[in-house]
C-alpha cells in the first residue's frame, strides 16, 4: 500500500458558486486504479464525491476524466503509472453537473447527427450480410470506439465552437462510411460537410493522443476529407 494525494476539482451546484479543489489522502495498492481511489474516497471519506463509472474495465467509456492535464479513463489509469500527487478534473468544454460528472447530452446528440447505425435497405443475400476480412479491416479500429468523450473534449476546435461535430461523431461517420455493407455514404457525407463539420478539423492530433483505444482518429478524418475531395463535395449547407 502507498499513500497518494488525489487533488480533485469539485463543484456542487447546490452549494458552490464556482469550482474548488479538494485534497484527499488515499491508501492504494500501486496495482489499483484511479477509479479504485474514487471509490475508496466515496466509501471511507466523503460520500458526496460524484463520478461516473460502470464496467471498471475500459469498455463502457463512462469514467473519462482529466488526469494531470490529459483525458483518460479512470479505470484504466493504474496508480503505479501516476505520480504521488494526482490532479483530477472533469472533462473540459462540457458543462459540469457535479464534481467529475459532465453533461454528455450534447456529445451524444452530435453522434446522432451522423446516423450511427448501419443503413442498407437491400434485402440481405442470406442469413446475414457477410464481410470479407479485408473489408472488416477497414473499420477494425473505428469499431473499438467506446464513446468516452476523451477525444472531443481534448479538441481545441471544440473548445471554441461547441457546435463542431467533433472527432468522436466524425469517427462514427467514418466507421459507417467505410463499412462496405452500408449504403448511406452520400447522406452521411452531406451531414458532416456543413459549417461545423469535417472541414473544421485542423489535424491537431490531440484526439489521437488521448484516445484510450489508440484509434488513429485524425487518420480516419483525413481519409474522409480525401473521399469528399474525390467526390467533389466541399461544403454542404
Ligand atoms: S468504468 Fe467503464 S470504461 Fe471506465
Amino acid at each position: 500500500m502507498k499513500t497518494y494525494i488525489l487533488k480533485i476539482r469539485r463543484f456542487d451546484p447546490e452549494r458552490d458558486t464556482g469550482p474548488r479543489w479538494e485534497f484527499f489522502s488515499v491508501n492504494l495498492d500501486p496495482g489499483e486504479s484511479l477509479l479504485d481511489g474514487f471509490i475508496r474516497i466515496k466509501e471511507q471519506q466523503d460520500g458526496t464525491l460524484t463520478f461516473r463509472r460502470s464496467c471498471a474495465h475500459g469498455i463502457c467509456g463512462s469514467c473519462a476524466v482529466k488526469v494531470n492535464g490529459k483525458n483518460r479513463l479512470a479505470c484504466q489509469s493504474l496508480m503505479k503509472d501516476l505520480p504521488d500527487t494526482v490532479e483530477i478534473e472533469p472533462l473540459h468544454a462540457l458543462n459540469v453537473i457535479k464534481d467529475l460528472v459532465v453533461d454528455m447530452d450534447p456529445f451524444f446528440e452530435k453522434n446522432e447527427k451522423v446516423l450511427p447505425y448501419l443503413i442498407n435497405n437491400e434485402p440481405p443475400p442470406g442469413r446475414e450480410r457477410l464481410q470479407s476480412p479485408e473489408d472488416q479491416g477497414k473499420i477494425l479500429q473505428a469499431i473499438t470506439c467506446i464513446m468516452c468523450g476523451c477525444c472531443t473534449s481534448s479538441c481545441p476546435i471544440f473548445w471554441n465552437d461547441s457546435e463542431y461535430l467533433g472527432p468522436s461523431a466524425l469517427l462514427k461517420a467514418a466507421r459507417f462510411i467505410l463499412d462496405t455493407r452500408d449504403r448511406a455514404e452520400k447522406e452521411r457525407l452531406q451531414r458532416i460537410l456543413g459549417r461545423d463539420g469535417l472541414w473544421r478539423c485542423h489535424s491537431i492530433y490531440n484526439c489521437v493522443e488521448v484516445c484510450p483505444k489508440e484509434i488513429d482518429i485524425t487518420g480516419h478524418l483525413t481519409g474522409l476529407k480525401r473521399l469528399a475531395v474525390k467526390k467533389k463535395l466541399f461544403r454542404s449547407k
